[in-house]
């Protein structure tokens, strides 16, 4: 064999090994965007624990309470990425361990264990950044109820907004009411209603009050907590529309967790389902639903059906 020859042959063998089917072209689009959230191993129990406390629990024992020491396992070993503009969804019913596990990405409760690695921070969890500081623009959380989320009622929409574009470092008032009423009208709030107090807003207009408030300063990680319960079917699918298109547009990682498997259908490009704080299924809503393997998803899918 000439050199010429064997290093076409070298070469072909290096493309095929690199590229078996598609070709290079098509290898390179099916790669995921790299992660801005990446968490790995997240865990938490509530109780003082024991030997016994995993093996007991979860699937094998049907329950998250350890029976041998009474503790609570609420989360267990989960991971995932979420890259930029994507939305994890997670659902599960109500004790499956989907708040707490918020409330670990956002650094209100500490994890057992586990890491949570957000681009350009490092690890959060073992992370000397203050939380306030993390707060202003790594990791933001929408709460269920808008008035627990910090709003102030008497104050005018863009106003709730424009508060945080000031606070987190934006010096011009004139710029932050102009970005908080760009951002409003975005997320379907008439600007005839922006100075209106918010107290006078309807729960699903106060709930574009608080995104918009969460977004203005895009975060490099969105958390939603069930954030269309309570609201109007209507007003669900056009509020989840336009969360949509706006962390589309900003290229958030966003989390979200619901119980309703249409929040999650809607919003979700990819989905864990979790069951006594444990992953049991993941992969593209369509398949999730529409092919669940996990018993519990089946019977998650089939309640919904009913
Ligand atoms: N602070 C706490 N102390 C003790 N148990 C808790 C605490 N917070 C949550 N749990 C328990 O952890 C489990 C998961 O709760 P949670 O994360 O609120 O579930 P979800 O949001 O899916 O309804 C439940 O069994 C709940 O009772
Ligand atoms: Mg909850
Ligand atoms: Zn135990």
């Amino acid at each position: 064999m000439n050199p010429t020859s064997t290093a076409q042959a070298a070469a072909a063998q290096s493309a095929a090994a690199h590229a078996p089917a598609a070709g290079p072209t098509a290898a390179a689009q099916v790669l995921p965007p790299p992660p801005l959230l990446s968490a790995r191993g997240l865990s938490r129990r509530f109780g003082p624990g024991c030997d016994l406390c995993i093996e007991l629990t979860g699937d094998a024992g049907a329950t998250s309470r350890c029976p041998a020491c009474g503790t609570v396992v609420a989360v267990h070993d989960v991971s995932f990425d979420v890259g930029a503009g994507e939305v994890l969804g997670i659902v599960g019913e109500s004790g499956s361990g989907k708040t707490t596990l918020l409330s670990l990405l956002h650094l209100d409760t500490p994890a057992d264990a586990g890491s949570m690695v957000v681009d350009g921070y490092g690890d959060l969890l073992r992370s000397r950044t203050s939380d306030a500081e993390l707060r202003r623009s790594a990791v933001v959380m929408v709460h269920q109820n808008s008035l627990a989320a910090g709003l102030a009622p008497r104050l005018a929409a863009e106003s709730n907004v424009a508060e945080r574009l000031l606070r987190t470092g934006c010096r011009s008032f004139a710029e932050a009411r102009a970005r908080s009423q760009d951002l409003l009208a975005e997320l379907g709030i008439h600007p005839s209603r922006h100075t209106d107090p918010l107290e006078t807003f309807s729960g699903g207009m106060a709930q574009r009050v608080q995104l918009a408030r969460a977004l203005v300063n895009p975060p490099r990680v969105l958390l939603l907590d069930e954030p269309t319960t309570g609201l109007d079917p209507s007003v669900q699918a056009d509020l989840l529309e336009s969360v949509q298109r706006v962390t589309d547009r900003l290229g958030s990682a966003t989390v979200v967790v619901s119980h309703d498997l249409e929040v999650i259908r809607i919003l979700a490009d990819r989905v864990l389902v979790i069951h006594f704080g444990r992953v049991v299924e993941d992969g593209i809503p369509e398949q999730v639903f529409d092919d669940p393997q996990h018993p519990y998803t089946q019977l998650l899918v089939a309640s919904r059906l009913r």
